[in-house]
């Protein structure tokens, strides 16, 4: 996080300590409101479209469990699909008798967009892909995918989570119809935030698998009404310090513009790779298109021990492990690997440290 966005933070909490919680969001509703407009300038999308939650699990589920899923009726997905997600699928079939189709892979390692094309079939009731996932530098073709399901009528939801703050996502490119994002990775917001996007014309046609009297006005003994807006999905009870260093960190990334950052990061990504294999590391990120996550293992070394060698020389890295993505894992027999997810602030000095630290550990 920024300095700026730890001080929204700070300074909310101080104030609500000075005040009181009611208060102190009475006197930041300006502020507040604020935050749907940014998010919604950042992603292409109108602020009534935008509902903040606590994190994008919560997001994506929201978006999942809206959609009515009957015995027999199709999900289809990527093979680079997060845990998660795939979870919700597994029970989506247990509950409810739905089944979930992997669309293979293309031979750069993307989601295939001639066979999500051919997949789709009368039983077809949504189309889930994660566009950056969580254990690579892929990025798969959301917009082409975007395009085949808004062709077959199919809603698409596309878990944006690690491409949010990095790449420029444009929902009407996209053309989603649900998309969901963490605030705490590339967009360097605070945890516990997570932003859900539903296209406007979808709110009168799924509903929110719950709904509160935030979501929902109760207007007689025996009727309520949801919200006409995308905060239908949210909860009344909301962390507001977060939300508001959330806005923040928004406001910051697009005043230094998605293109520019986009392009550093990516830039970051591609010679932080180089280095690796000129240092003889083997890199595992597929895709014709390529972002900022660089995936690696460390030969004979265990992943989560060179993690924490390397955060002891101030070096932070992350490790993904097989059961995160399992069938691309279990397809290319994947360790356990190191995650270095550089951003723009990042140098080519400290990514030349990291390669040069991997180095030491390796030898
Ligand atoms: C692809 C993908 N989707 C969703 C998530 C979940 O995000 P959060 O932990 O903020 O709910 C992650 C987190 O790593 C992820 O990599």
């Amino acid at each position: 996080m920024s300095r700026a966005v730890l001080d929204a933070q700070l300074d909310h909490l101080r104030l609500e300590a000075r005040i009181g919680g009611y208060e102190a969001a009475n006197t930041t509703a300006a502020a507040f409101d604020g935050v749907y407009r940014s998010i919604a300038r950042l992603i292409g999308a109108s602020p009534d479209e935008i509902a903040l939650v606590e994190n994008a699990t919560t997001a994506w589920n929201l978006a999942f469990h809206s959609i009515e899923l009957h015995e027999g009726d199709v999900i289809l997905t990527t093979e680079a699909e997060y845990a998660s997600n795939y979870i919700a699928y597994l029970m989506a079939s247990e509950r409810r008798g739905a089944r979930v189709r992997v669309v293979p892979s293309d031979a750069d390692g993307q989601l295939d967009v001639a066979a999500l094309e051919e997949a789709i079939d009368e039983r077809t009731r949504l189309i889930s892909i994660t566009h950056v996932p969580t254990n690579g530098g892929l990025v798969n073709p959301a917009e082409e995918v975007g395009a085949v399901a808004r062709a077959a009528g199919v809603p698409f939801l596309l878990d944006a989570c690690q491409s949010v703050g990095q790449l420029e996502l444009d929902v009407d490119r996209l053309r989603c119809d649900f998309l969901t994002a963490t605030g705490r990775k590339y967009l360097r917001g605070p945890r516990g935030t997570g932003l859900l996007y539903v296209r406007s014309t979808m709110l009168d046609r799924v509903a929110p698998p719950l709904l509160d009297l935030h979501g929902a006005e109760w207007v007689a003994s025996d009727r309520y009404e949801p919200r006409r807006d995308a905060r239908r999905y949210e909860n009344w009870e909301f962390n507001h310090a977060a939300v508001l260093g959330l806005g923040v960190a928004v406001d910051e990334a697009l005043a230094r513009g998605i293109p520019a950052i986009e392009d550093r990061v990516t830039g970051l990504g591609a010679s932080l790779r180089a280095g690796l294999t000129d240092a003889g590391f083997t890199t595992y990120d597929t895709g014709r298109r390529r972002c900022g996550i660089v995936t690696v293992a460390v030969p004979g070394l265990d992943a989560g021990n060179v993690r924490d060698r390397l955060f002891d020389q101030g070096i932070n890295v992350s490790v993904t492990t097989p059961a995160s993505t399992r069938l691309d894992a279990e397809r290319r027999d994947l360790p356990d690997l190191l995650r270095l997810s550089p951003h723009y602030f990042n140098t080519e000095d400290e990514l030349d440290a990291a390669v040069a630290a991997l180095g030491a550990l390796g030898s």
